[in-house]
């Protein structure tokens, strides 16, 4: 693979504040915002709830949040978890907010709790009616607190530090995340009246404001999207221009693939180059919190390493089952090991083609790596999972001489 490829802006950035710009009382226009499923749904949670959203090409979404209702789409929430983001600012705004369970009760109360703990925090009742959450607010409006998140939830920070703009009073959010999507949608509160300090660091303050206004805002770049091309150049022995890349936000990545024997050179105004010459060697993993090692490119460098020269040691201490791609790599001939949450790859020369089955965006990914990497032909099933998280990834490593079909 050679050639330039433009990387897209961040969808973990776009969809909180899609959610957020209902906070607003005038136009929100978001500029860069990729044409990806997952968007979409946003866009459909949003117009449910009562906004009005565009999307009229070049890269804009326009929200007006006029008239709200405060009761999210069930089976729009079941679709995509992050469909919960609309829970803190809708709660501020309408005063309720009835909203189902995000991904079924399969999965539980566990992963909402630090969002309701947090909404709680800010005066809120909780009550759980058959798989539905109703928030209300007794108090009449939120009033800031200091929140101590037990881990650093992206999603739960996001929500918390949405919510608390309109909150009276200043909240505090504890152990908050500090991911480069928390740091940007800080970034487009800001713009909308919003006061905030300290996104990016362990404590977020937030100023509550009694009315947010319409902004203009730029998507950062996707960094996972750059990450991915990058373990495509790596994984096949390529070399790619990326632009549009921030390499602050890519610093552990890098550092990880420099450790395979990957150059990664950045260049000035958005532009990075990367190589590999010769088989990658092993590099042991550990997924964490920002700025870790993202675990979003988890099973991208784990096809990588597949191929590499050596063990590779692959840790996940985000997600509790996040090895779906394994067993399919094994039909490609990967040599893998999981025991708990810990994956040891014993790279092999070379893959080989075979049919396997995506279970989820970044699997997916990871599937077409090993494809490209792979003698012979591989067909990814269920390949519609990248359309939630890639923009046109097809075309853009058809156009870097890979030979994708969809
Ligand atoms: C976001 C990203 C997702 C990424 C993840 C971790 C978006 C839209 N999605 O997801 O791509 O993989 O960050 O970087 O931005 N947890 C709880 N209780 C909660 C919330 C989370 O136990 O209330 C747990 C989760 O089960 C998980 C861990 O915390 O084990 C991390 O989740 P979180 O950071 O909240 O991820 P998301 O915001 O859902």
């Amino acid at each position: 693979m050679r050639g330039n490829v433009r990387v897209s802006g961040a969808k973990n950035a776009v969809l909180p504040m899609l959610a957020a710009a209902l906070l607003a009382e005038g136009d929100t226009v978001l500029h860069g915002v990729p044409a990806l499923d997952d968007v979409f749904t946003m866009g459909e949670v949003l117009t449910g709830l009562g906004a009005s959203v565009d999307f009229p090409g070049g890269g804009r979404a326009v929200v007006r949040a006029a008239d709200l209702g405060w009761e999210a789409d069930p089976r729009l929430v079941r679709r995509m978890r992050a469909s919960f983001l609309v829970a803190g600012p809708i709660l501020a705004r309408t005063g309720r907010m009835r909203i189902s369970m995000p991904g079924g009760c399969a999965i539980g109360s566990r992963p909402i709790d630090l969002h309701l703990k947090g909404l709680r925090s800010l005066g809120a009742r909780v009550e759980q009616d058959r798989g539905c959450i109703e928030l209300s607010l007794p108090g009449r409006s939120l009033t800031g607190a200091l929140v101590y998140l037990d881990y650093p939830s992206v999603g739960a920070t996001e929500n918390l530090m949405a919510a608390a703009c309109l909150a009276r009073g200043e909240t505090i959010i504890d152990n908050a995340a500090s991911e480069p999507e928390v740091v940007d949608l800080a970034g487009f509160l800001t713009a909308m009246g919003g006061q905030i300090a300290g996104a990016g660091s362990k404590v977020i303050r937030i100023r509550g404001q009694a009315h947010l206004r319409g902004a203009q805002h730029t998507v950062i770049p996707d960094r996972i999207e750059a990450a991915t091309f990058m373990a495509a150049a790596a994984a096949t022995g390529g070399h790619l221009r990326l632009e549009n890349v921030e390499m602050e936000h890519l610093q552990a990545v890098t550092a990880k693939l420099r450790e395979a024997g990957v150059t990664v050179e950045p260049g000035s105004g958005g532009y990075a180059e990367v190589w590999a010459a010769g088989r990658l060697r092993a590099a042991d993993i550990k997924t964490m919190p920002h700025p870790g090692f993202p675990t979003d490119m988890q099973p991208q460098l784990l096809a990588a390493m597949t191929v590499a020269q050596g063990t590779s040691v692959i840790s996940e201490t985000v997600f509790d089952n996040r090895f779906h791609h394994v067993d399919e790599l094994r039909r490609m001939g990967a040599c893998i090991t999981v025991e708990g949450r810990c994956a040891v790859v014993r790279g092999v020369p070379q893959l080989s083609g075979a049919a396997v089955r995506a279970t989820d965006l970044r699997a997916a990914a990871g599937l077409v790596l090993a494809g490209l990497a792979a003698a012979g032909e591989t067909r990814v099933m269920d390949a519609h999972h990248l359309d939630r998280g890639y923009e046109d990834l097809v075309g853009k490593l058809r156009s870097v001489g890979a030979d994708v079909t969809r």
